[in-house]
C-alpha cells in the first residue's frame, strides 16, 4: 500500500495595480493592490457585481488582466495561461463528472499532471480521507448529498497540491446547517495544511467565520482590508459598517478635537472617542446594536417603538429625532415597555467615527 500525504506548497499572491475591463467600458476590477500571505485564508466579500469572481479568475488565469501584474510566490504569472499556473479552483456548482466514481473524479486531474496511476490513486484516497469521505471511493456523485459532493470537489482541488487554492461561493448550493459544517471543514483543512486560500462570498457571516483577513470590495475597488475584528470594530466608512454586521448609522457633529480624541454631539449627548483623523464638523457614528445602553444613563432621547423578547435577549426598535435605531440588550429580566421614553447612551467600546455620507 502506497502511503501518501498531501503536502503544502503554499505561496503568497500579489496584485500590483490590477485592472480588468470587459469590452469597452465594463470596469470589473479597478486598480487593485493586494497581498495574500502564504498559508492564510483571505476572503473577497462584497455585493453582487463588485468584481469578486473576476478577481479570483484572474489569479487562476481564467481571465487575463487588462493592466497590472499578478505574482504567485516570486513568479510573475500575469501572462501565463491557466494550465501553467499552480492553482486550483473549487466552484459553486462542484462541477463533478457525473459518470465517474468519487475516486475517479478526485484522481482525474492527477492523471493530467502526469502522475502514474497507483500514485494518483493513493493521493486521491488520502484526499478523500482528509475531507472525511473515507470509504466513498466507489460511489457516483448522484449517490452523495450536496455537502458530500462539495467535499469531493474540495478533495479534487487539494490533491493537486496547488500553491493557491481558490473558492468561489463554495457553499451557496448547501442548506444553512450544511453550510456551517462545510465552512468549518474547509477552514480546518486550510489551517491544518497551512494552505493559501482565496475565498469568495457575499455572506458577511461566512466571511467573519472563516477568514484570517477580509477584503471588502465595492464597485470594482477595495473598500477596506482587515481582520474580521478590525472590520467589525473599526469600519472605515458607512458602506463597510453596514456590510459587515448590523450597524446603526447616527448623524453627529464633531464639536472638538483634542489630540487623537474627538468630542461628538448627538442632540444634547456628548461622547468622546477616537477621532480617526476626522476634522470638526458633521460626521457619523457607526454603532453596533449590542453596544447601546438604554434607560437611566446619560444619552439622547428616544421612544421605544417596539420591544421584542427573543429568549436570550431583548431587541428594541427606537424612534429618535433623526430616525430609527436598533438595540439589543442582555437584560431580559427587566424589559422596557413599548411607547416609553428612554435615554440612549453608548458603552465604553461603543461607536466609531466615520465620515459623513
Ligand atoms: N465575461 C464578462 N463579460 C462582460 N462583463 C462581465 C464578464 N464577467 C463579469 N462581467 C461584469 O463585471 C462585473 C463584475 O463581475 P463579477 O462576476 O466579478 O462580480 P461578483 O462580485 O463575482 O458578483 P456575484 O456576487 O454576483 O457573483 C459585473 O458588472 C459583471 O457584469
Ligand atoms: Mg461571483
Amino acid at each position: 500500500m502506497v502511503q501518501m500525504k498531501i503536502s503544502n506548497k503554499a505561496a503568497p499572491v500579489n496584485f500590483v495595480g490590477v485592472s480588468k475591463v470587459f469590452g469597452r467600458n465594463v470596469v470589473a476590477v479597478d486598480d487593485i493592490n493586494l497581498t495574500v500571505e502564504a498559508g492564510k485564508l483571505v476572503t473577497l466579500l462584497g455585493p453582487s457585481g463588485c468584481g469578486k469572481t473576476t478577481t479570483l479568475r484572474m489569479i487562476a488565469g481564467l481571465e487575463m488582466v487588462t493592466s497590472g501584474q499578478i505574482l504567485i510566490g516570486d513568479k510573475d504569472v500575469t501572462k501565463l495561461p491557466a494550465t501553467d499556473r499552480d492553482v486550483s479552483m473549487v466552484f459553486q456548482s462542484y462541477a463533478l463528472f457525473p459518470h465517474m466514481s468519487v475516486l475517479e473524479n478526485v484522481s482525474y486531474g492527477l492523471g493530467f499532471s502526469g502522475f502514474p496511476k497507483p500514485e494518483a490513486r493513493a493521493r486521491a484516497v488520502a484526499g478523500l480521507e482528509l475531507v472525511g469521505l473515507k470509504g466513498y471511493d466507489g460511489r457516483l456523485p448522484s449517490e452523495l448529498s450536496g455537502g458530500q459532493q462539495q467535499r469531493v470537489a474540495v478533495a479534487r482541488a487539494l490533491v493537486l497540491e496547488p500553491q493557491v487554492l481558490l473558492f468561489d461561493e463554495p457553499l451557496s448550493n448547501l442548506d444553512a446547517k450544511l453550510r456551517r459544517q462545510v465552512r468549518e471543514d474547509i477552514r480546518a483543512i486550510q489551517q491544518d495544511l497551512g494552505l493559501t486560500v482565496v475565498y469568495v462570498t457575499h455572506d458577511q457571516e461566512e466571511a467573519l467565520a472563516v477568514s484570517d483577513e477580509i477584503v471588502v470590495m465595492r464597485d470594482a475597488r477595495i473598500a477596506q482590508v482587515g481582520t474580521p475584528r478590525e472590520l467589525y470594530d473599526a469600519p472605515v466608512d458607512s458602506f463597510v459598517a453596514d456590510f459587515i454586521g448590523e450597524a446603526n448609522l447616527i448623524p453627529c457633529e464633531v464639536v472638538a478635537i483634542v489630540g487623537d480624541t474627538a468630542e461628538v454631539a448627538v442632540d444634547n449627548y456628548r461622547y468622546r472617542l477616537a477621532s480617526r483623523g476626522l476634522p470638526t464638523g458633521p460626521a457619523q457614528l457607526a454603532v453596533r446594536p449590542a453596544r447601546i445602553m438604554l434607560g437611566e444613563c446619560e444619552g439622547f432621547d428616544a421612544t421605544i417603538a417596539k420591544a421584542t423578547y427573543v429568549g436570550v435577549r431583548m431587541e428594541y426598535s427606537l424612534q429618535t429625532s433623526f430616525g430609527s435605531i436598533f438595540a439589543v440588550l442582555d437584560d431580559v429580566a427587566h424589559p422596557l415597555k413599548a411607547n416609553s421614553r428612554v435615554k440612549v447612551g453608548f458603552k465604553q467600546t461603543g461607536p466609531v467615527l466615520i465620515p459623513p455620507n
